[in-house]
């Protein structure tokens, strides 16, 4: 299944299509500092993990090196069976179908919700007509129809992360990545957009990377929880 394929009833509704992502031995260092120290990690197609830790060790890193924006000084990464990162390899982010989800929304001021969350779709060269279907989709999905003219300076801070969210899955990747999306909402709002983005991913089966240090968010939507401590793997929780 292509990261573009679409639903034959649900329009432009992403389609289920997750990877298997696996992480061996997975090492990085910046000059003396060894900030992952032998990292190894399975998530399952379509499932998702928390990576659970203090601030400082090495969530952040660890996401980047999944995205692609950082090339890991050892070990290695698949998607599926093709090796995407290694000390040898390392595929660009967009080779590597993803959404991505900030702390700060990372939102263009400049540009309305829709253009935000057409953007992605404008770098595919996805036609205007199909953009705006999926857009719509999109926004509809993240509980967000209607408010596509708007500023994202105009919404709220929850309102914001939905943009960012819808943004995130429009393209229909096969893996999501979060850092820590909810650190800047309040607890009433982090505690019901939690519980959407867990309802959103076990609708859309795609594989998901999730970090925070709340490890009530952990256990709202992962499947499986990764605790981190000293660039290892001090315990994993499958639930
Ligand atoms: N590009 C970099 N150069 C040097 N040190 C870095 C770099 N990126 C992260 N670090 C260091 O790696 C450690 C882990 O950072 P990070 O992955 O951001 O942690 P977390 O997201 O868990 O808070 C920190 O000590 C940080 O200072
Ligand atoms: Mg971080």
């Amino acid at each position: 299944m292509t990261s573009d394929t679409r639903t034959s009833q649900g329009g432009a509704t992403p389609s289920r299509g997750g990877v298997c992502v696996s992480l061996r031995a997975l090492h990085q260092t910046f000059g003396a500092a060894r900030v992952l120290d032998g990292i190894d990690i399975d998530v399952p197609a379509g499932t998702t993990t928390a990576l659970l830790g203090p601030s400082g060790c090495g969530k952040s890193t660890l996401l980047k090196l999944l995205a692609g924006l950082l090339a890991p000084t050892g070990g290695e990464i698949r998607f599926d069976d093709t090796v995407v990162a290694s000390a040898c390899v390392c595929h660009a982010p967009e080779r590597r179908s993803l959404g991505m989800v900030f702390q700060d929304y990372a939102l263009w001021p400049h540009m309305s919700v829709a253009a935000n969350v057409a953007f992605p779709l404008e770098m595919r060269g996805v036609k205007r007509a199909e953009r705006a279907e999926r857009v719509e989709d999109a926004l509809s999905l993240v509980g967000l129809t209607g408010l596509g003219a708007r500023r994202p300076q105009a919404l709220s801070g929850g309102q914001q992360q939905r943009v960012a969210l819808a943004r995130a899955i429009v393209s229909a990747p096969r893996l999501l990545l979060f850092d820590e999306p909810l650190s800047n909402l309040d607890r009433d709002l982090r505690t019901r957009l939690c519980a959407d983005i867990g309802a959103l991913l076990a609708r859309l089966g795609t594989t998901a990377v999730y970090v925070t240090h709340d490890r009530e968010e952990a256990e709202t939507l992962a499947d499986q929880i990764v605790i981190l401590a000293h660039g290892r793997v001090d315990k994993r929780i499958t639930r």
